[in-house]
């Protein structure tokens, strides 16, 4: 019987992980779901798999949670102590789903158990990489990349002869407006920009791949996990989003992982590692699909991905304010303040503004994540839509 937790419980990652949990009761027991404050999904799924402690992120939200948990013996609890308190668990795995820079401290909490913790939350990675990798070697925890393309570049990858491997590449679906021109994307709604061709996500992740800022944030957490130079990890779009990214060998064996855009099969993955469980996913229709289209990506239309590289390439504090940047501008955006094209620009603003020195700590990596949010915030006030 594995322990398991669920940073994020509600959210599109997090449901898919109880959807696979749920499917094998006898295998995982739940010790701890959290929510930010969706308190009816929260306290439905603890209750449905009979979890130890439930917690919302918002503390004004701990009434309502506790008023849904009464008499289930459920135990309920509010506020950022509570999830860390959550993290911190000691369950065997522990799935990091919230999003953004918010799940920096849970995913730490998680670390410092030396369980095995399992990366959705590629933000934390990006703006803390460092401080998260000496963390985890600290304390013996196993870090499992959860992100498809990590988890398909962690399938192919020969841990014990990196310097076989000639290349990384990241696939990269192209989003919603991989055919569009700038001129047609100065229109962009929010519902065409949440709207994934292949993939359901949660809102900020769905922007993220539509202004292919998500590329650029994986090629950051890719050179985190992977020991291979910057310059050797490479982004091909391929539209189909069937092959989830691959490894060139010296020998110029080029290894790929293929599956359904479904994100339970990379956490299967990860829940099994270094096993394998069964998921509800019918067998990939090669034939079905028919072809698979690879194209370059167009760094002009799409500089979100520049920008990222230009971050890790500079590395520092660089990742950190490239990431705040855009939480912000892509919250801006989900309210309707700024336009979609203003994204990058407020990144990229940021980023010539804002130039500490590199953070060698939690705190230190929040406090540049807040200095770099107060001036991405005043250019967001600049911007009419
Ligand atoms: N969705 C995907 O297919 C996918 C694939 C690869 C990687 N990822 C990464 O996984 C992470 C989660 O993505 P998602 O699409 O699952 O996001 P999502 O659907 O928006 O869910 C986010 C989760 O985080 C919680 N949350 C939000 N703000 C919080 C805060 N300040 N403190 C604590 N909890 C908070 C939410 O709670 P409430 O529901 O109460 O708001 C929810 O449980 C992101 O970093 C994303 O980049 C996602």
């Amino acid at each position: 019987m594995k322990t398991v937790t669920i940073l994020g419980a509600t959210g599109s990652v997090g449901t898919s992980t109880l959807d696979l949990i749920e499917r094998e009761p006898d295998r995982f027991r739940v010790v701890a779901l959290t929510a930010n404050c969706d308190v009816a999904k929260l306290a439905a799924a603890a209750i449905r798999t009979r979890a130890e402690f439930a917690v919302v992120a918002d503390e004004g939200c701990l009434p309502e949670l506790r008023e849904a948990l009464a008499g289930t013996g459920i135990r309920a609890g509010g506020g950022a102590d509570a999830i860390a308190e959550a993290a911190a668990s000691g369950a065997d795995w522990t799935m990091g789903a919230i999003v953004g820079c918010a799940g920096l401290k849970p995913v730490m909490a998680a670390i410092e158990q030396g369980g095995t913790v399992v990366i959705a939350n590629k933000e934390p990675l990006v703006s803390a990489g460092d401080v998260i990798l000496a963390a985890a070697k600290r304390t013996g925890a196993t870090l499992l990349p959860a992100d498809s393309e990590h988890n398909a570049i962690f399938q192919c990858f020969d841990a014990t002869r990196p310097e076989r491997v000639r290349r990384i590449i990241l696939t990269c679906s192209g989003g919603p407006f991989r055919d569009w021109t700038i001129e047609q994307m100065r229109g962009v709604t929010l519902e065409q920009a949440v709207k994934h061709p292949n993939w359901s996500m949660g809102a900020k992740i769905s922007v993220d791949s539509a202004t292919c800022m998500n590329k650029g944030l994986e090629l950051i957490e890719a050179a985190r996990l992977f020991p291979i130079p910057h310059d050797r990890i490479e982004i091909v779009i391929h539209p189909q989003s069937v092959v989830h990214s691959l490894v060139d060998y010296v020998d110029g064996s080029v290894l790929a992982q293929l599956g359904p855009p479904d994100m339970r099969t990379p956490i299967a993955h990860t829940l099994a590692w270094p096993d394998r469980m069964a998921t509800p996913m019918a067998p990939l229709d090669l034939v079905g699909i028919g072809r698979l289209d690879f194209e370059a990506p167009d760094p002009v239309r799409f500089p979100a991905m520049r920008l990222a590289r230009e971050a890790l390439d500079a590395g520092g504090a660089r990742p950190a304010i490239l990431n705040a940047a855009n939480e912000v501008a892509v919250e801006a955006f989900l309210k309707r303040r700024i336009c979609f094209l203003e994204i990058a620009a407020i990144v990229e603003d940021t980023l010539m503004r804002y130039d500490p020195a590199a953070p060698d700590s939690v705190d230190a990596v929040l406090a540049i994540d807040a200095e770099a949010r107060i001036l991405a915030g005043k250019r967001v006030e600049d911007c009419v839509v």
